[in-house]
């Protein structure tokens, strides 16, 4: 069984990084320029959005955070993206999810100009994604389909079997995982709430992607022997033990199903540090007008 090492990823990615803002400062360019709003309080997204501020720094990049209410109205939000689509400085920006109840979130993503929308959440960019056409591809599939990549895993023929249908991780994952691209070509099942016997599939798979949100949901006769499992779970438990008062449990029973695997990710450690590495890849893809010219 070999650990996909999301921390020693995401360090390549950002030293990549790293030297390419170098290359960008040296020869007179604008540094990229990431804004990440948040709106409220809400602990796992003020833990999300600071680390990636902070990695912003790390690689050399700007980055401004944006804090507003929780009680802040929909259309103070929705000017306040006006504003960050209209300021050539800022590359790239996020709205970190999920937003007060009564704020729509559909109206927020759809706000955001799709050349600065590097979560890739704009149908635009799902729609560009979903043809082929260069897109933003949204950080934790990104990241993800990186990870396969750099461990010089074959998806080609394989079948894959995500866990899951959000439009931010499942959905994406199913469409990338069937493309024609290096990366892809699976024969891919997506399973959700409503799937009858899941386990029936997940036994079938060569490839898991579990994306559900439900600590511990993949128990170790749902696999196969040498099945490749990624666990996009990230769940907060309480735990007495720890400084935070809570530990992150992945959707996966680790001890369990790790020993049947050829691959398996960690959490922590797995896809949530790719996750924030994907996303300085797309503002750095959007400050060199690589997805869409300037
Ligand atoms: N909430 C959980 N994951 C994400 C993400 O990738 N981007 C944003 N904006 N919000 C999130």
């Amino acid at each position: 069984m070999i650990l996909l090492d999301g921390k020693k990823l995401s360090t390549d990615i950002k030293a990549e990084l790293a030297q390419a803002v170098a290359q960008i400062k040296a020869e007179g360019g604008k540094t990229p320029h990431l804004a990440a709003v948040l709106v409220g309080n809400d602990g796992a997204s003020e833990t999300y959005v600071a680390s990636k501020v902070k990695s912003c720094a790390e690689v050399g990049f700007e980055s401004t955070l944006i804090r507003m209410a929780a009680n802040t109205t929909e259309a103070e939000l929705l000017a306040k993206i006006e504003e960050l689509n209209q300021n050539p400085d800022i590359d790239g920006f996020i709205v970190q999810l999920p937003l007060p109840k009564h704020i729509s979130e559909e109206k927020v993503v759809q706000a955001i100009q799709p050349q600065k929308d590097v979560d890739g959440f704009h149908p635009i960019n799902i729609g560009r994604m979903a043809k082929g056409l260069p897109a933003y591809i949204s950080a934790t599939p990104y990241g993800i389909l990186q990870m396969l990549e750099r461990y010089q895993i074959e998806t080609t023929g394989k079948h894959c079997v995500v866990i899951g249908r959000s439009q931010i991780v499942g959905s994406p994952m199913s469409i990338l995982l069937a493309r024609k691209a290096k990366i892809g070509n699976c024969t891919v099942t997506l399973c959700h709430s409503q799937t009858q016997d899941i386990a029936k599939f997940t036994r079938q798979a060569d490839i898991i992607v579990v994306a559900m949100g439900v600590p511990e949901f993949l128990k170790g006769d749902m696999v196969s022997e040498g099945a490749i499992v990624i666990d996009v779970g990230m769940t907060r438990v309480p735990d007495s033990s720890k400084k935070s008062g809570f530990k992150l449990k992945g959707d996966v029973d680790f001890e369990a199903v790790a020993p049947k695997c050829s691959y398996i990710t960690p959490v922590p450690g797995g896809v949530g540090l790719m996750t924030v590495s994907s996303l300085l890849q797309n503002t750095l893809l959007a400050a060199q007008g690589k997805i869409y010219a300037k």
